[in-house]
Order: structure tokens, then sequence, then C-alpha cells
């Protein structure tokens, strides 16, 4: 099994190439964990770094308290980087060993009282800036960063966050023994930080891909509960490709096998194994079990499933399994984020563009199983949940069977059936046209994105905005 949802401490090297090569400041301040890759390294230095700056008292966070994190110049990135801070903020101001690291980059259009959360991006929150919705990106196959027409900097303060304690380059032990006690961490350290900033009266925002699945109704709840709108006056929420329910059952074996089915062109399976995995999708009773609880309104509350993979039944059944095996026996290169990769894996800087197995650092994968999302909806009516169509890791179809087992302001799941299109008119550099399906009801947004992977904001970004334009309130529908 592809340990998929479960928290991932991979911390990067390159990353610390890049960004302590970046600042002077941020590796002083910055108590880097490990030693930076001696390629990596070598491989940067050999990029000038080229520095054109803005004047600098115009930068708005700018004072003697956040001098110490203003990075000042990013290696490689030939562009005026603007007003951006970086470093590590403890979750207690009186013991500073537990700190988490971050990348705060303010807004480049008009100012505006509100600051985004990223709090967990696929494996950490720097892939985010760097790789999908950041100012300067450098993706996969790019020889050097380049400038992201779509950053959600654009339009938002951006604070993007390693967490929990123990993810990439946060510090500290590792106390927390709930994602429960992650959150407090979280928000803890999220008080420092708007204290260090000066920053009052904010709406926030909280935004994550994947596993954030877990982390954003966690960390959202945890600032409901603080009851404090000078600091957490939490306004909207967005999770791309989340973990929600019973992943392992609802978002991958129930709806694997019909996925390949509509996808056969490009997983190119043989016929025998077709038919294998067909009668599997009946024997273990997927087929049933989409056709009585995959319908709108849903029928009654889906019974719990836990899937053990150790119980032999079960793992007869693990059709997830049998088709990423057979599919990368067709494609070696096979990319379950974006099942249309194929050969060669393209160069890339943060060394993890595909199919990659993530190892849970010491934490059971769930703890807690109840779900918050719930509550966050009904406190906030803006929470977006989006997924892309090419994403084999949680499958578009399993979110929204998760949804339709989710009870938020008086109901049970969608009512209807989604149906209504995004279409993207404006003349634009990409992606114009219908790009995916948008349904809302009783506060919550889902989005099924038709061109892309698991991770939205790099595969489409030009959709992606369109979605934090909405949690944002600036628009009314996608
Ligand atoms: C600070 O916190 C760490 C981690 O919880 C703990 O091990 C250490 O003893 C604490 N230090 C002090 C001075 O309390
Ligand atoms: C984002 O801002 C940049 C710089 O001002 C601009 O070139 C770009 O068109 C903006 N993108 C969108 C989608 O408005
Ligand atoms: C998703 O479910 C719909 C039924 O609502 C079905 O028509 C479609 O084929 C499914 N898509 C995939 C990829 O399984
Ligand atoms: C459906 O929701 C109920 C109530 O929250 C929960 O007990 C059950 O485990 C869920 N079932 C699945 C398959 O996620
Ligand atoms: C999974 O099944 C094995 C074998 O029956 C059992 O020992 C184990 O406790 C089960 N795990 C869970 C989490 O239920
Ligand atoms: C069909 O695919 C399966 C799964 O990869 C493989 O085990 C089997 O040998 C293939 N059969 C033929 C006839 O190629």
């Amino acid at each position: 099994m592809q340990m998929f949802c479960s928290p991932s401490p991979l911390a990067s090297l390159a990353w610390f190439a890049f960004l302590v090569g970046a600042s002077g400041q941020v590796s002083n301040k910055a108590q880097w964990r490990g030693q930076p890759n001696r390629q990596a390294v070598k491989a940067r230095a050999e990029t000038p770094v080229i520095k054109n700056r803005s004047p600098l008292e115009n930068f708005r966070f700018l004072d003697s308290a956040t001098k110490p994190y203003q990075v000042t110049s990013l290696l490689g990135v030939a562009y005026d980087i603007g007003e951006m801070y970086s470093g590590l903020v403890p979750v207690d101001e009186r013991n500073k060993s537990r700190a988490l690291f971050f990348v705060f980059q303010p807004t480049i259009g008009p100012p505006v009282d509100e600051i985004n959360n990223l709090v967990k991006w696929r494996t950490c929150s720097l892939e985010g800036f760097f790789q999908e919705n950041g100012r300067f990106l450098w993706q996969s196959g790019q020889f050097a960063p380049e400038l992201n027409p779509y950053s959600w900097v654009n339009l938002t303060n951006m604070l993007w966050v390693e967490q929990p304690v123990g993810t990439g380059f946060s510090i500290g032990e590792i106390t927390a023994t709930s994602e429960k006690d992650n959150a407090q961490d979280f928000v803890n350290f999220f008080l420092n930080f708007q204290n260090l900033f000066s920053i009052q009266n904010f709406k926030i925002y909280v935004t994550g891909e994947s596993y954030a699945g877990r982390y954003v109704p966690y960390i959202s709840t945890a600032m409901i509960d603080r009851n404090d709108k000078t600091h957490f006056d939490l306004s909207g929420v967005l999770t791309y490709d989340p973990c929600i329910g019973a992943t392992d059952y609802t978002q991958q074996e129930a709806v694997a096998v019909p996925f390949v089915l509509e996808n056969s062109n490009v997983f190119g399976l043989n016929e025998s194994f077709i038919e294998q995995i067909t009668a599997l999708d009946k024997s273990c009773g997927y087929a049933e079990y989409r056709e009585k609880h995959f319908t709108f309104p849903p029928p009654g509350i889906q019974a719990a499933e836990f899937y053990n993979y150790s119980i032999p039944h079960e793992a007869e059944c693990d059709v997830w399994d049998d088709i990423y095996y057979a599919a990368s026996a067709v494609n070696p290169c096979f990319n379950m984020y974006l099942i249309v990769d194929t050969c060669p894996i393209p160069p890339d800087v943060l060394g993890f563009p595909g199919s990659v197995e993530i190892t849970t650092p010491g934490l059971p994968i769930y703890f807690d199983r109840a779900d918050s999302l719930p509550q966050v909806i009904e406190h906030t009516n803006r929470v977006l949940v989006a997924n892309g169509d090419l994403d084999f890791v949680i499958i578009t179809n399993g979110t929204l069977l998760a949804i339709q087992n989710m009870t938020w302001n008086g109901k049970l799941g969608f009512q209807e059936k989604p149906s209504a299109p995004i279409i993207i008119t404006e003349p634009d550099l990409q992606y114009e046209g219908t790009v995916g399906v948008q349904h809302y009801e009783r506060g919550l947004m889902w989005a099924e994105t038709y061109l892309s992977g698991h991770m939205e904001p790099e595969y489409q970004p030009r959709t992606s905005y369109r979605h934090i334009q909405w949690v944002l309130g600036r628009i009314n529908q996608l």
C-alpha cells in the first residue's frame, strides 16, 4: 500500500541549498536541521545571485523586529523578489526549542488585511511555495525558476508553514500525539507570528493539499475554538485532493476500477487484467457500495470501513495496489499523482516529482477519525474542496463519495449531483474553455478539475486561481 495519507517529514535538501544561499539572515535565525546534499549545493553555487531590489521603505511588514527575517535575494531567482520573510517562529515564546519554519510573502496587489495559511502542500508547504502557487516556480523540467502569473500572492498575503514540528525545516522534539496537539502547536505558532509581524484583525484563511485534508479541519477548528476575532477570524478554507474520512476505502479502493475503465487508453492494461479487477470490483462489494451510496441525495450514513491490509480477504480486495503495480509494469514512469506522465521523469529541483513512497514518522495514520470539516463549513460557509481528475492517489469520485457521508448545516451530503460547468472565458494564457464542474450547497463548494493531477495549482494554475478568488470572497461562483 502507498502510505499516502500519512504525515511526512520529507526535508528537501535542495531547499536547504536554495534558502541558505538566499539569505544570511535566514540562516542565522534558523537552526537548520540536516546537512545540504553536496551535489545540490554545488549545482546551485554555479548559478549567480542576481539582486534587483525595490525601495525597502515601502514594505508594509518591515520593521526592526521583522528585519532579521527579511529575505533579500533568492539563489537562482533573477527577478526582484519584493517583500518576503522567512525563518523560524517558536510554538512557545518561553521555550523556543520547538519552532515552525515559514515563508511569508505579502501580496503584490493592493494591500489586504487578510492572511492565507498554507499548512501542508503534498509533502511539505515549501513544495507549494516553489512548485504550485508561489511567485517563483521551479517545477519539474524547468531549468531555472520562473515568474508565476497565477501566484496567489497576486491576491493575498501568503504564509507557507512547515508543520507539524518534525516536518522539513521546522525544529524541536515531536511531542504531539494527536492531530489536535499538532493543531494547537500551529495555532500557538500563528499567534506568535502575528505578534512578530504586528498583525491584528486580519481575515484568516487556511488552505492545504492531500494529507492536509486532515490538518486543515483540525487547525481551523482550533482557531474557531480560540474565540479570538482579533487573531483567528477564520473566513474560508480550501483543500485540494484531500484525505477525507476512510481514505483507503472510499477515495481509493471503492472507486479505483471505474477510474481505470474511464482512463483505459492511458493505463493500457491488458484484457485479462481488466477482467480480473472488474470481477474483484463486484466480489469485494465495491460496485454495490457505489451503487448504493454514490447517489444524490445519499440514502444514509455509510457504515464504518477500515481497510486492514493484514486480513487475507481484504488484501485480496486491494485492487488499488494491483492496478498500481500493473500500471507500473506497462509504464515504468507511472505517476499516481498525474496518470498521464510517461518516461523520462523530468529533472526536479525538489527531487520528488512523482510516485515515491512516503513513510510515516512515528505517528499512527489515524489517531482520531472524527472529521471536523463540517464544523468548519458551518462556521465560515466558505469551504472549497477540489479534486483533479488525473489523480489516482485521491480519486475524484472517491472524494465526492466521502462528501456524501458528511453531515453539515443540517443535512447529509449533497442533495443534487454536481453538474454545472466551470468555464473560463477571459482571454488568458492557458486553459480556456470548460475546465471542470462546480457545485455549491450549504457553504461547501465542490470543484472537479478535468485536466489536473494531484497538485492542482501546478497543473491547472488558472483554475486554482479561480478557486482561491472564491475562497477569498472576491467572486461568488467559479
Ligand atoms: C523545552 O521544551 C522541550 C520539548 O518539550 C523540553 O524537552 C525541554 O525540557 C524544555 N526546556 C525547558 C527549559 O523547559
Ligand atoms: C499577477 O500579477 C502579475 C504582476 O503584476 C501580472 O503580470 C499577472 O498578470 C497577474 N495575474 C493574474 C492572473 O491576474
Ligand atoms: C464518476 O462517477 C460518475 C457517475 O456519477 C461516472 O459516470 C464516471 O464514470 C465516474 N468517473 C470515474 C473516473 O470513475
Ligand atoms: C460515515 O460517517 C459515519 C459518521 O460520521 C462514520 O462513523 C463512518 O465511519 C463513515 N463511513 C465511512 C466509510 O467513512
Ligand atoms: C488487522 O488485522 C490483523 C490480523 O487479523 C490484526 O492483528 C490487527 O489488529 C488488525 N489491525 C487493526 C488496526 O484492526
Ligand atoms: C496482463 O497484465 C497482468 C498485470 O500486469 C500481467 O500479470 C499479465 O501477465 C498480463 N497478461 C498478458 C497476457 O500479457
